[in-house]
């Protein structure tokens, strides 16, 4: 939290007809993560992409892979996406039944050598996340309902942001928050930021821009200085 701020652009929303030519224009851009969303059209509406969409990516570029596992069986499917490349996962705690397997992931992410976050929808309480924050490396706030990318921000999603925060205050400052979700560097990317992201995620904010690459570097100066004036204010 109130690290530098890096970019995540969601490559959900790339041209998948000229994925290779989109990688190299985020890897020009400048851009920290690649996003993945990983959708099994059953946890979410959607079916998006899988183990062998993220083999190949892996074998194209050395930006580090942020797979955003949006899928019921998490336990199940973990090691491929591990073995596939992942460097940062994030597992919905919705989809985890018992502290038992909450550790089971996180071990496992980081037996692997990737770094473990979790994630929540909107209306999962950021308090479950409290005996796990010391043993993460990020938690990502959503703040839009996943499933579909193009959707306008959850109002008041900053508020999460802020209570995360409070949280990694208190139990592990490294932490990395990263925030997903109708972010654009218009309004949202400050708003959050102001409250202590770390990490942007971006879809729509960077691929439907009129010139994406550069994007990727208005959305971390909106950060920044949404950042600063709440510094200012404080
Ligand atoms: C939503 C996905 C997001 C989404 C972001 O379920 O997790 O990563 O694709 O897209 P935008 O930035 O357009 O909201
Ligand atoms: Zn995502």
């Amino acid at each position: 939290m109130f690290g530098e701020i890096k970019i995540a652009p969601s490559i959900l929303s790339a041209d998948f007809m000229n994925m290779e030519r989109d990688i190299h224009m985020l890897e020009a851009g400048g851009t920290d993560f690649i996003h993945v969303d990983v959708m099994d059209g059953h946890f979410v509406p959607n079916l998006t992409l899988g183990v062998p969409f993220v083999k190949q990516l892996k074998r194209i570029t050395d930006i580090p892979l942020d797979i955003h596992l949006m899928i019921s069986n998490p336990l199940e499917q973990l090691d491929w996406y591990l073995d596939a490349g992942a460097d940062w996962v994030s597992v919905h705690m919705e989809t985890l039944r018992d502290d038992d397997e909450v550790r089971q992931v996180i071990d496992r992410i980081r037996k692997a050598g990737a770094h473990p976050a979790l994630t929540l929808k909107p209306d999962y309480p950021i308090e479950s996340l409290e005996p796990y924050i010391a043993d993460l490396d990020m938690v990502l706030v959503m703040s839009v309902f996943p499933g579909f990318s193009g959707q306008s921000y959850i109002e008041g999603s900053e508020e999460r942001v802020g209570e995360v925060a409070a949280m990694a205050k208190r139990l592990n400052p490294d932490l990395l928050i990263e925030v997903d979700g109708g972010i654009s560097a218009g309004r949202t990317a400050g708003l959050v930021c102001a409250q202590g992201a770390d990490v942007l995620v971006a879809g729509s904010g960077v691929f439907a821009q009129p010139n994406p690459e550069e994007a990727i570097g208005f959305l971390r100066e909106a950060g920044r200085i949404g950042r600063e004036a709440d510094k200012a204010e404080r």
